[in-house]
């Protein structure tokens, strides 16, 4: 079979082996804008052995997502990359298998079920705005961390992590930063050798079972029915009746764990970035908040007059979208839009590059929340905007994130202004999430006369 590729390049194997061994880090958000001003929005590099295609064409990312989804599976890469951290869970799972879990999770993300999550979302920010006094500076990325590690394992598992939030967030950030460095390696090396970072990585990872094992030890000698995703999980039979076992269990959630709160911290934290250097979009936010909230707490019923700060939360998610790139890789040979994606290549769907490409996004680089204007929204092309993913592989908790997101938003607006620390080089970083590479420090000043409504 001849290959025909898109418009790239090759890397020799000398110079790919060169790079690996430099231990330098390998920029993927550059790399991916890069390449695709260079060689347009289907294009590929050949790394000594390894074919990379990557992706930023919507019509492209309709065909893979939507159209043809059977014909590929997640990177084994990143299986190999996240496997010793999530095991088989969702994220990771793939065929039968998956649709039977995805199945199983999918009534705990339900619209109606998920309205009951508001009350929740709301008095936590509320507690983490108790904790704030005028003058401090705060790290804003552990903070939003923090919140919405809180959000995720009361609302789904009906678990208390407020004691090891701070933990939780160390052990996730060295493990994803393990992960990271097994994704941009070049070889999967068997984890049996004895290297301290992979030794570091397991014990992390142990860690963090033995929380998640709380979880699930706690509801079991409760035997309590909460209706909530633990529970869903718990009482889940196969068709000869049998219950999931603890360590399936003990992925599923560890994979909720991580995929829920991660991206939606991340989200904040790059949409708080853009207001802080567009005070006149904030001037809008602060107003719309004031209005539709006056002294009370953020509800439900809230968000139909919240119109403008989802247009900038969907505009920050364009320029900074907490998962830059989904990967996939070809079961077989495919052929999309003229070449041929063959077997086992590399596939990455470049949702940074492509909300970023000028071809589709005018002067993509400047922050613009009309762009989701109820009239401007509608004249982005399909499958364009993407911070989700699309097709049955779509994101389980998009509307789960897109409620949270606008309700910590407006509490926070509604109670709390928030400055960047000058001297700080705010740059964003692919650590599986998009993040901010050295943090984002903030100075806080309570708004005067803010109101502190009662704790439920
Ligand atoms: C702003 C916040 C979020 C963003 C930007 C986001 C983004 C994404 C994207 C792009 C995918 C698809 C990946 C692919 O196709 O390879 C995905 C999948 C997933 N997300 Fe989210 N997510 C967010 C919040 C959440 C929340 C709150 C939860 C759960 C509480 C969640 C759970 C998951 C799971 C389990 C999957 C895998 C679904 C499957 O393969 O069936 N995410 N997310």
């Amino acid at each position: 079979m001849t290959i025909t590729y898109p418009p790239g390049t090759r890397i020799g194997y000398l110079d790919t082996i060169r790079t690996l061994m430099s231990g330098a880090k390998f920029d993927m958000l550059q790399f991916s804008l890069d390449a695709q001003k260079q060689y347009g929005d289907y294009n590929f590099t050949k790394f000594g052995w390894v074919t990379f295609y990557l992706i930023s064409d919507p019509k492209i990312m309709h065909e893979i997502l939507v159209n043809q989804p059977e014909k590929f599976h997640k990177l084994k890469l990143i299986k190999y990359a996240l496997g010793p951290f999530l095991g088989n869970g969702l994220l990771t799972n793939e065929g039968d298998f998956w649709k039977r879990q995805r199945k199983l999770a999918q009534p705990a993300f339900h619209s109606k079920r998920i309205e009951n999550y508001a009350t929740i979302m709301v008095d936590f920010t509320q507690r983490m705005l108790d904790g704030w006094k005028t003058g401090e500076t705060r790290q804003l990325d552990r903070e939003m961390m923090k919140l919405t590690l809180n959000i995720v394992a009361k609302t789904l598992f009906d678990a208390d992590v407020t004691k090891d939030a701070d933990r939780v967030g160390e052990l996730l950030t060295r493990i994803l930063e393990a992960s990271n460095d097994r994704i941009n390696s070049g070889v999967q090396l068997p984890d049996w050798l004895p290297l301290a970072k992979t030794r570091q990585m397991y014990s992390d990872v142990a860690e963090l079972d033995a929380i998640i094992q709380r979880f699930i030890d706690e509801r079991r000698a409760s035997g309590d029915d909460k209706g909530d995703l633990l529970s869903m999980l718990l009482q889940a039979r196969d068709d000869d009746g049998n219950p999931m076992d603890d360590k399936l269990l003990r992925d599923e959630l560890m994979t909720i764990f991580l995929a829920g709160h991660e991206t939606t911290a991340m989200a904040m934290t790059w949409t708080w970035y853009m207001l802080m250097m567009h005070p006149e979009v904030m001037v809008r936010v602060k107003a719309e908040v004031d209005e539709a909230l006056g002294d009370r707490p953020a509800t439900l019923a809230d968000l139909a007059n919240l119109k403008y700060s989802e247009m900038v939360l969907k505009e920050s998610m364009r320029l900074y979208p907490p998962v830059a790139s989904a990967g996939r890789e070809p079961i077989e040979d495919v052929e999309i839009s003229g070449y041929m994606l063959p077997k086992g290549s590399l596939v990455t769907l470049a949702i940074y590059a492509m909300h970023r490409n000028p071809q589709i996004f005018e002067n993509p680089d400047v922050f613009d929340p009309e762009r989701f204007s109820p009239e401007k929204e509608k004249q982005i092309p399909r499958y364009a905007y993407l911070p989700f993913g699309a097709g049955p592989r779509v994101c389980i908790g998009n509307s789960f994130a897109m409620m949270e997101a606008r309700l910590l938003l407006a509490t926070m607006v509604q109670q709390a202004d928030i400055s960047l620390v000058s001297g700080q080089k705010i740059e964003p970083m692919q650590l599986v999430t998009v993040r901010p590479a050295n943090g984002m420090a903030v100075t806080v000043a309570m708004r005067e006369g803010a109101p502190l409504p009662e704790m439920a």
